[in-house]
């Protein structure tokens, strides 16, 4: 073939290619044979130099290493945006627009997410990407062209499939990193000894201002273009909306092809729940959402104030991490009789919600974190995620120690460590008021029994009463009982001893998990019941049989003889037995086609809907299993805020992934 002409068609091939990958997310091959495109463009063009060209992919890492970045005067400057952090600062926001736009009602603003990252302006002159620039004061950048080149996301040639490209069209935008490029990034120059990058942002700030260009390179930075620079006569772009077309158009990435237009400060409210709710979820980071005045004429209208302009307003999540003062510790009692410390803190807005109590999980925890009443810590909270201590920023002068209390909290009788390397400290007596509170809720608990009705204030009013004293005691309970609490009404108190009624023909595996057998979760719960049947069955094995059963190891073995030898636990299966509770597990029956038949399905990250534990339920209850890790033979991977490193595996395997919507539509259950 001529090589000008194969030349053409490598380099067309190349960009297609990248744009797939990097602006798509949708490639068609593998990187390696991406590399040997590139190899043979390479080496073709090596034997002609005479037809390489600028918009050469070769040439994305052609520069020549220099020691200063030449200035560049914006010709119109780059400027900042206002921030707003609440509702109502937004609401005011809205309130000034409308007043400054009185004549012009209604209006359209669009709302997309604010890149974590780096601005840059790209300039392109007859489609060719002639110069990049760092925003700089927002009057002067940096070139750095160079660098920017070797953005494989960056069209060094805008397509012109779609619209003529205009002599002169400036684009700016962002320069930014995915969070799994970043931390594979890390681990690189860990491996090399060299110093770490801190986050995305502050990788993407360094490599785009490195001096050679070949280091950037290796720094795996992305772009996405979020405004309009000045552009040339000729292209008829009147909105934000059509100058995004027209990226897209033009190859170039933007910050979310689904941006969104909202007519009221309501609905841009409502976006800003979702993509805050969503925030963790994204491959990059965000800090919050942009909304800006869709029709150009109107932010003319509009103008600037000396830095920012009129026609747009950032509305930034609220952090992730904030401090406060320790206050207090005060000690809560689990069922178990596990001691767990309790931070009381100044109250704090964290991530939208506001925080004055943290758990410290246990006494090893405070150690670790070396904390005293009085010190100032750093907390964080992301998404849907309970808050945590971070660590101690500033010892208080006079920090008072935290320790083990010696009495419980509750009852008053000794506390105690039952082995030396456990980690908890437990209340020794078994008939606390406060263990048996947190045993009854967990008996009632969605995973559990599933008695709605049965809360905390009503379990202590029960207990208070002395109307039970153990979970059989529920069982007996009549409409008198609950009528002499101050908490039942006649409606209340029938619908209780329904929701109790109905708690006897739960499966054995349920019945199991509630009876909170130290070590017997869910899952041993569900091999248990699905392995002995009956619970009287169960109660007679021995620990040589217990450990035959797949997935049972001695500790749970010895935990569950433990507990059928209580004579009091007989006592409790015998009442059940009276008072009619079901005590086997029914044969599971998986039909054919059944919308999850044969399927195995993985959950990862928080779900809306349902618990953990009901969401495996229904994948049960449609003929597919639940698993708790991906494999290649994972059939799908259902996804929420938060998913963690199981979404990543699920990507990397090709496993298909589900937003939670899209798997109720899936089972036809929800919409
Ligand atoms: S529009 C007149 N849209 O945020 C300024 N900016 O805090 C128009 N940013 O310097 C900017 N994502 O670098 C816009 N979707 C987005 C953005 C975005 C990130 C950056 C931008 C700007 C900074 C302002």
């Amino acid at each position: 073939m001529n090589p000008k002409l194969e030349i053409e068609q490598l380099k067309k091939e190349i960009e297609r290619n990248n744009y797939r990958y990097y602006v798509l997310d949708d490639p068609r091959i593998t990187d390696k044979e991406f590399d040997d495109l590139l190899k043979k463009l390479k080496n073709l063009e090596s034997q002609h130099t005479n037809l390489v060209t600028p918009d050469s992919p070769s040439q994305r890492v052609g520069g020549i290493p220099s020691d200063a970045f030449e200035p560049h005067p914006h010709s119109v400057p780059m400027l900042s945006l206002d921030n707003v952090y609440t509702p109502e600062e937004f609401r005011d926001w809205w309130a000034r627009l409308e007043k400054n736009l009185k004549d012009e009602t209604p209006f359209e603003v669009t709302v997309e997410p604010k890149m974590d990252g780096v601005s840059l302006a790209l300039i392109y002159e007859k489609g060719f990407l002639t110069k990049a620039a760092t925003r700089g004061d927002g009057e002067t950048g940096e070139t750095v062209t160079a660098n920017a080149k070797t953005i494989r996301s960056i069209p060094l040639k805008l397509s012109a499939e779609k619209f003529p490209v205009p002599a002169r069209f400036e684009c700016r935008g962002e320069s930014y990193m995915f969070k799994k490029d970043f931390e594979e990034l890390n681990r690189r120059l860990a491996k090399e000894g060299a110093k770490l990058i801190v986050n995305p942002r502050n990788g993407a700030a360094g490599a785009l201002r490195q001096k050679d260009p070949s280091v950037t390179a290796t720094r795996p930075l992305r772009f996405c273009a979020h405004s309009a620079g000045p552009i040339s006569e000729g292209l008829k772009i009147q909105s934000h909306s059509e100058f995004i077309e027209h990226c897209k158009a033009f190859h170039l990435p933007v910050p979310n092809p689904r941006y969104q237009l909202c007519k009221n400060a309501d609905e841009v409210l409502k976006c800003f729940q979702k993509w805050e709710r969503d925030r963790d979820s994204l491959p990059y980071e965000i800090d919050g959402i942009v909304i800006k005045i869709n029709s150009f004429a109107l932010r003319k209208t509009l103008g600037f104030t000396s830095k920012s302009p009129r026609w747009a307003v950032a509305f930034k999540f609220s952090a992730h991490q904030v401090s406060t003062q320790l206050r207090e510790v005060e000690f809560s009692v689990g069922r178990t009789g596990a001691i767990t410390p309790v931070a009381k803190v100044d109250p704090v807005e964290c991530s939208g919600v506001t925080i004055s109590s943290i758990s410290l999980h246990n006494f090893d925890e405070i150690e670790r974190l070396e904390a005293r009443i009085g010190d100032t810590v750093l907390i964080e909270r992301a998404g849907d995620v309970i808050p945590k201590v971070i660590r101690v920023i500033k010892h208080a002068a006079n920090g008072k120690k935290i320790s083990v209390p010696k009495k419980c909290p509750s009852c008053n009788e000794p506390v105690a460590r039952e082995k030396e390397e456990e980690v908890a400290w437990r209340c020794v007596n078994l008939s606390c008021p406060a263990q048996l509170e947190r045993s009854l809720l967990h008996f009632a608990s969605r995973d559990g029994l599933n008695i709605e009705g049965l809360g905390e204030s009503v379990v202590q009013e029960l207990l208070q009463k002395k109307l039970v004293s153990n979970f059989a005691d529920l069982y007996d309970l009549t409409k008198e009982d609950l009528l002499k609490c101050k908490l039942f009404g006649d409606k209340k108190a029938e619908n209780l001893l329904s929701e109790i009624e109905s708690s006897k023909t739960k499966p054995l595996s349920k019945l199991l998990i509630s009876l909170g057998i130290r070590h017997v979760g869910e899952k041993i719960a569900r091999t248990l019941a699905g392995h002995f049947k009956t619970m009287e069955q169960l109660s007679k094995s021995t620990e040589g049989g217990l450990l035959r059963v797949p997935d049972l190891g001695p500790t749970i073995a010895e935990s569950i003889v433990q507990f059928f030898k209580e004579k009091k636990n007989h006592e409790l299966i015998e009442s059940f037995r009276k008072a009619g509770v079901n005590l086997n597990e029914p044969e599971q029956k998986f039909e054919k086609g059944m919308p999850l038949s044969g399927k195995t399905v993985v959950f990862t990250g928080e779900l809306a809907t349902y618990s953990r534990a009901e969401a495996e339920e229904l994948v049960r209850r449609l003929g597919g299993n639940p698993a708790s890790s991906v494999s290649k033979k994972t059939h799908y991977v259902v996804y929420g805020p938060n998913a963690g490193s199981k979404l990543k595996k699920a990507q990397s395997l090709g496993v298909p992934f589900l937003t939670e919507d899209e798997f109720n539509k899936l089972i036809g259950e929800k919409s």
